[in-house]
C-alpha cells in the first residue's frame, strides 16, 4: 500500500534525513520504489527508483538533498509495473511542480489519454503523475492553485490522497479522498502524511482532514479547504498519545484485527477500481469464449477460487473448475489447450506451487490470467494480464483482506459474466461493516465458550461451503486446534462418529438452504454437539441451532462473502486467548516460494 510524506519548513534545510525517516516509518505499508523529491530555491531536484529505502537512499544519495520543502513516497505498484519511471513523485510537463500519491485513480487510463492528446508530457503509466497532469491541466488555463486542485479532484475518480508542490512557492498542497491523511503541526515546520507513523517522532499535534478536504501547508501554519467551494474549515489540532507500534498496528492490538477491519475499505476500493477499467470487458470476452475454465489456487486463494466457481454457475449459468494449483498440474493440465482460460488466484503471487501450475498451463497453450494482490511478483509479470486486489500490504500471515478482496472480484465478474448491473454491488462495503459491529461481541462470547476444544468442524453448503473451508483453515492455521471444514450434507457419512457432549460444530447456512442446514443441526446437536450457526435472523434457525451469529440480509450471493467475517473474528479472538500471536502463527510463511 503506498505511503506518503510532505514536509515544510522555512529555511533551507537537510531535508534528504527527515524524507528518508519518514520513509522508512511508512515501509511497514508494504512498497516496491521509493522517491524523494525537494523543492530549493525555485528548484526542484527529483530522485527514486525500485528498491528498499535504503538501498535507493544510497544509490541516489537521498540524504544530501536540501530544501525547503520535501515529498517521499513509496510506491505498492497497481497502475504500471515496478520501474524508476513509473516510482513516484512524479513532475508535471514542464518540471515546474511536483507531486505524490497513494491510493488508486480507477479512470488513470482515460486521464492519460486526455492529457496526452492535450498536450503534455506523460512519462509514465502511473496514476500519481495522473494527479499531477490533472492539476497541470487547470493551471495551464490560468486558474489559481486552490481552484486547479478542486476542479482536479473532480476529474480524479477513485480512492486517494495527493500531496502536491510547485517550484515558485513556499507551500505544499495536500488533498484527501477516500484515502487516509494526517497533517502534524510542529515548532517551525508542517508535515502531511498517509498516516500517524512517519508523523509522530516529529510532532503529537495533528489534525486529521476529512474526505473532501485540501489542506495548504506553511512552515508554520496550515489552512483546510472544502474542495466544494473553497471555503475555508475550522480543524483544530489534537495531541496523539498512542504508542508508535499501537499506531503501526492502528490502534489495534494485531494486525490481523487490523487487517479484518480494513475489508469494507479495501472492498470500496476494489470496486471503483473494477468499474473504472477497461481490462474487464477484454477478460469477460476471453472467459465467454473459453472451452473450460479454470481456477487455480493454493490455501485461501483456493478457496475463493471456489467460491468464484459458485458464482459463475449461480449467476452467469457457466461451469468453472476450480482446482488446488498442484492437482491441476496432475490432473487437468495433460488435458487443457488453447482454447481454455485458467485464472491464477494468488495473494502474493510467488506461491510456488501455483507457478508450477502456471507453467504446466503455459506449455499447453492454455490462456492465462492472473489475480494477485502483489503487483510486480512473478504472477503479475508471467501471465497475459493480471487483476489487482488492491488491499495494500498483508502483514498478518492469515490471510483475511486478500481473500474477501478475491471473493469480490469474482463475484463481480460473474456479474459482467451474466449481464447485470454491477452497482447493485456498491452495498458489499457498507454490509461488511454491518456484519462486524453486529457479531463481533457476541463471537468474542463464542470463543471463550469453546476455546476448551482441539478440535471442531465448519459446515457449509453450496456458496457457504468454501466459507466453511476457509474458516476452518484460519482457525487451525492460528489457533493449533484440529478444524475441518466440510460440505455440511457430507458430515453423516463418516464424522459424526466423532461428536460428544459440548463438541462445536460450526454452521453456515445461505438463505436458501435453511431446511437442508437444521437436518444438520439436528443430527448433530441429539447426539451432544454445540451448534453455532452463522446466518441471516430466521426463526427456524433460531429454533435448532445453539448460538445464531446474525448477519445482515443481503442477496443470495453476498451473504457467503459476508459470513467469512465471524469466522475470521472467532479464529482470531481463539488464537489471542490460547496466547497464541496470530500474526505470525508458528511454522508458517506468508509467502511459500518451495515445493
Ligand atoms: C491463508 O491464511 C494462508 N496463509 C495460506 O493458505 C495462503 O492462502 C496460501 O499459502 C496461498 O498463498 P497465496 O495466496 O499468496 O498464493
Amino acid at each position: 500500500m503506498c505511503g506518503i510524506f510532505g514536509y515544510v519548513t522555512s529555511n533551507e534545510e537537510a531535508l534528504g534525513p527527515i524524507l528518508i525517516a519518514a520513509a522508512e516509518r511508512l515501509t511497514y505499508r508494504g512498497y516496491d520504489s521509493v522517491g524523494a523529491a525537494t523543492i530549493n530555491r525555485g528548484k526542484i531536484d527529483l530522485r527514486k527508483d525500485v528498491g528498499k529505502v535504503d538501498a535507493v537512499a544510497a544509490k541516489y544519495n537521498i540524504a544530501e538533498m536540501r530544501g525547503q520543502r520535501g515529498i517521499t513516497q513509496l510506491r505498492w505498484a497497481t497502475f504500471g509495473e515496478p520501474s524508476q519511471v513509473n516510482s513516484q513523485p512524479h513532475l508535471d510537463s514542464m518540471g515546474d511542480m511536483v507531486g505524490a500519491h497513494n491510493g488508486n485513480v480507477v479512470n488513470n487510463v482515460e486521464l492519460r489519454e486526455q492529457f496526452m492528446a492535450e498536450g503534455m508530457t506523460v512519462r509514465s503509466q502511473n496514476d500519481g503523475e495522473t494527479c499531477v497532469h490533472a492539476v497541470e491541466r487547470y493551471i495551464s488555463r490560468g486558474y489559481q492553485f486552490i481552484d486547479a486542485i478542486r476542479l482536479a479532484y473532480g476529474d480524479l475518480q477513485g480512492d486517494y490522497t495527493f500531496v502536491i508542490g510547485r517550484a515558485d512557492d513556499d507551500k505544499l498542497y495536500a488533498f484527501k479522498k477516500g484515502s487516509g491523511m494526517v497533517v502534524g503541526l510542529g515548532a517551525g515546520f508542517t508535515c502531511v502524511s498517509s498516516d500517524l507513523p512517519s508523523i509522530l517522532p516529529l510532532t503529537r499535534s495533528v489534525i486529521r482532514p476529512h474526505d473532501g478536504e485540501i489542506v495548504t501547508l506553511w512552515a508554520d501554519h496550515v489552512e483546510v479547504r472544502s474542495v466544494k467551494d473553497g471555503k475555508l474549515i475550522d480543524r483544530q489540532p489534537e495531541l496523539v498519545t498512542e504508542t508508535m507500534d499501537a499506531v503501526q498496528k492502528g490502534g489495534y492490538p494485531h494486525f490481523m484485527l487490523k487487517e479484518i477491519h480494513e475489508q469494507a475499505q479495501v472492498a470500496r476500493e476494489l470496486l471503483h477500481l473494477l468499474d473504472g477499467s477497461s481490462d474487464v470487458q477484454p477478460l469477460i470476452e476471453k472467459m465467454k469464449s473459453a472451452r473450460h475454465l479454470y481456477f487455480i489456487g493454493c490455501g485461501t486463494s483456493y478457496h475463493a477460487a471456489m467460491a468464484g466457481a459458485v458464482y459463475f454457475a449461480q449467476l452467469a449459468g457457466r461451469a468453472v473448475i476450480p482446482i488446488l494449483a498442484p492437482q491441476f498440474i496432475a490432473q487437468y493440465a495433460p488435458a487443457v489447450g488453447y482454447e481454455d482460460v485458467g485464472i491464477f488466484v494468488s495473494q502474493s503471487g510467488e506461491t510456488k506451487d501455483v507457478l508450477n501450475a502456471l507453467e504446466a498451463a503455459e506449455v499447453r497453450g492454455m490462456t492465462c490470467f492472473g489475480l494477485a494482490n502483489v503487483v510486480g511478483s512473478t504472477l503479475t509479470k508471467a501471465t497475459s494480464f493480471c487483476l489487482p486486489l488492491c488491499c495494500g500490504y498483508e502483514i498478518s500471515v492469515p490471510a483475511t483482506k486478500t481473500f474477501t478482496n478475491q471473493v469480490v472480484t469474482f463475484l463481480y465478474l460473474a456479474y459482467r459474466m451474466a449481464g447485470k448491473n454491477t452497482s447493485d454491488l456498491a452495498r458489499i462495503p457498507e454490509l461488511m461493516e454491518q456484519t462486524i459491529e453486529m457479531v463481533a461481541p457476541q463471537i468474542e462470547k463464542i470463543a471463550q465458550d469453546i476455546n476448551e476444544w482441539n478440535d471442531m468442524y465448519c459446515l457449509g453448503y453450496g456458496a457457504t461451503y468454501p466459507i466453511a473451508l476457509e474458516g476452518a483453515l484460519k482457525l487451525k492455521e492460528i489457533t493449533y486446534a484440529h478444524c475441518e471444514g466440510m460440505l455440511s450434507t457430507e458430515f453423516k457419512h463418516g464424522p459424526l462418529s466423532a461428536v460428544s457432549k459440548g463438541f462445536p460444530i460450526v454452521f453456515i447456512a445461505g438463505p436458501n438452504d435453511v431446511p437442508l442446514i437444521i437436518s444438520g443441526i439436528n443430527e448433530v446437536k441429539v447426539r451432544g454437539a454445540r451448534t453455532i450457526v452463522v446466518a441471516e435472523d430466521d426463526p427456524r434457525l433460531r429454533a435448532n441451532g445453539d448460538d445464531l451469529v446474525v448477519i445482515p440480509n443481503s442477496d443470495p450471493h453476498t451473504y457467503a462473502l459476508l459470513a467469512v467475517l465471524p469466522l475470521q473474528l472467532l479464529s482470531y479472538h481463539m488464537s489471542v486467548m490460547r496466547g497464541f500471536d496470530p500474526d505470525f502463527p508458528r511454522n508458517l510463511s506468508k509467502t511459500l516460494t518451495v515445493d
